[in-house]
């Protein structure tokens, strides 16, 4: 884990990296919204688990957490759940049904302190009204994007995540060729099916998210990125299934692994 920073006001981010090897840092976002109803948007990954549930209890108090949106079932936005229910007696769980049946692989949460909902879905939290979305790249059914029409902040999952050599906390602050680059990469390998699609109906969740008009994305792993530079990112996604499948390296060189294992150094 790293210091946590705002994103805007009273939109904590707390942040982690994952190392990915010749790609550099992926960044590992949780975002943690005070104001209100406290929210906080997924819960960092199981390596950091305890630096993660350090770094949230000395923002807010565990009993004043009201809900917790996941956005997804994987594990970088998993890592922390379980510890975080169990010190924080009023927080509900808001996410997708498919997310809870895929989580209760590894922990069951009890039924009576989740709220489902799905792309579609609007629900009001105090003064702060959510309405949720498909994004346009995802790896897992039950993604969902999360718009926060008090304030103009688009949490979008996975999408719109960037890999970089080094992470900043703020879009301006990056080299863009950088991080459209990683960006490019990222998008395609949590979603290969992307060279697949008909590129038509995968303009329209990115068409749909930018009617939105966000005035800040907040990707679980990218930079915040704010109001001009937005519709950059969404122009880029556009351009996504234009782009071939991205697959990482494979090292299958097998006489040299079978080398190594009948003459071992040393
Ligand atoms: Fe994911
Ligand atoms: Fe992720």
């Amino acid at each position: 884990m790293k210091a946590s920073y705002t994103a805007g006001p009273d939109i904590h981010v707390l942040p982690s990296a994952l190392p990915i090897p010749g790609l550099g840092d992926q960044p590992v976002n949780a975002f943690l919204v005070r104001s209100g109803q406290p929210l906080l948007v997924d819960t960092g990954m199981p390596v950091d688990r305890e630096d993660f549930l350090d770094s949230l209890w000395s923002l807010i108090e565990p009993g004043d957490l009201r809900w917790v949106v996941v956005t997804h079932d994987d594990r970088d936005h998993t890592g922390a759940l379980a510890g975080i229910l169990a010190a924080a007696p009023h927080a509900k769980v808001l996410t997708n049904a498919l997310s809870v049946t895929r989580i209760s692989e590894e922990f069951s949460i009890p039924q009576g302190r989740v709220v489902t909902a799905n792309p579609g879905s609007r629900v009001k939290i105090g003064d702060r009204e959510l309405s949720f979305h498909r994004p346009p790249t995802f790896d897992s059914p039950g993604t969902l994007a999360v718009f926060d029409h008090s304030d103009g902040t688009l949490y979008s999952s996975d999408s719109f995540g960037t890999v970089v050599e080094e992470i900043s906390e703020d879009f301006a602050d990056l080299s863009e060729e950088e991080f459209f680059h990683g960006f490019d990469v990222l998008n395609r390998a949590i979603a290969p099916w992307t060279a697949l699609v008909d590129e038509a109906k995968f303009l329209r969740p990115v068409r749909e998210l930018a009617a939105l008009r966000p005035t800040r994305l907040l990707s679980a792993h990218g930079p915040t990125v704010r109001e001009d530079a937005v519709p950059r990112l969404f122009r880029a996604m556009a351009r996504i299934p234009s782009l071939p499948a991205w697959l990482p390296g494979a090292d299958l060189d097998l006489e040299a692994a079978l080398d190594t294992i009948e003459s071992p150094a040393g």
